[in-house]
């Protein structure tokens, strides 16, 4: 591991823009062939100002990668009856490679039928439960955006992976389980940390990798990292006082980790970039089948 006491900090904003750089090219490599360019699909379900946010840089980034992308905005009191028939009418648009529907839905919608009824060939999310077991079963296919993203990064920087002890903290099925997964195919060692684990600060403390997915205010301070460690921070918190802060605290974690991303900057602009290169891939191969 690097001197501890000079952390490498992990610029997510600069791997994403490379990312995004080659996607675009690949993309008109595509409209060259195809004569069309890949679409994803957009679904944002009621205005949650969040979502709205996250969605709004989803599209633009489509846009400059070249990537067509197709706005559908039902109110918030559609019924999943008609949310279903638009998940269907997208899994038979030829024009649609990828289908994105925006978590979280709002209440009294089921996510999981949400999520079930979308065509995993076009799940640029990586959340189709066949998508998910393709991972678990080392055969990925479309990946979960933010721990691809991550593990991007990893390889960006060539941090050792392999034999590597990874303690990923936070168990969702959006982030905290598919980056257990993809650490595990990468052959770490891996521990996943919940709500319930019994001594926190020792399983984080024997990580050389770790990577948190809490959603809590710099849960994690910088004494429980471990000298060398590589730190992967997917925490975006807004504090009272509107700064952005991740899930470790980022001025303690620096002075003993190996590698660090920063909040903004680090993991965050990774995961539009991978759901970009999703989309992409989704269209070759649909375009291949
Ligand atoms: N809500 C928070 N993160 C995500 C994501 O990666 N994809 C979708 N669809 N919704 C989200």
């Amino acid at each position: 591991m690097s001197a501890s006491n000079h952390p490498l900090i992990l610029d997510g904003k600069a791997v994403a823009a490379r990312v995004r750089a080659d996607v675009a090219q690949r993309v008109r490599e595509f409209v060259a062939l195809h004569g069309r360019a890949p679409g994803l699909a957009v679904v944002q379900v009621g205005q949650d100002p969040a979502s709205s946010v996250y969605v709004r840089n989803k599209k633009k980034a489509c846009a400059e990668a070249g990537i067509q992308s197709f706005s559908h905005d039902p109110p918030a009191t559609v019924t999943r009856q008609e949310l279903l028939a638009l998940v269907d009418l997208l899994n038979r648009d030829s024009q649609v490679d990828g289908i994105l529907v925006q978590l979280p839905l709002p209440a009294g919608l089921d996510a999981n039928e949400i999520m079930d009824a979308i065509d995993p060939h076009k799940d640029v999310d990586g959340f189709h439960p066949t998508n998910t077991g393709l991972l678990a079963q080392k055969r990925p296919a479309l990946r979960p955006c933010t721990p691809y993203g991550v593990m991007r990064l990893a390889q960006e920087y060539a941090i050792p992976l392999s034999g590597a002890r990874a303690t990923v903290v936070g168990a969702s099925n959006i982030v905290g389980r598919p980056m257990a997964l993809e650490l595990l195919l990468a052959g770490c060692t891996v521990t996943v940390c919940h709500t319930r684990t019994r001594d926190l600060a020792a399983e984080v403390a024997r990580a050389d990798v770790v990577v948190a997915a809490i959603g809590k205010p710099q849960m994690i301070p910088g004494a429980w990292i471990k000298p060398g460690a590589a730190v992967f921070d997917v925490g975006i918190n807004r504090l009272a006082d509107g700064t952005l802060v991740g899930d470790v605290d980022f001025a303690g974690a620096s002075l003993r980790a190996g590698w660090i991303t920063p909040v903004p900057g680090g993991a965050g602009p990774m995961t539009i970039a991978m759901l970009l290169s999703n989309t992409l891939e989704a269209a070759l191969r649909r375009m291949a089948r």
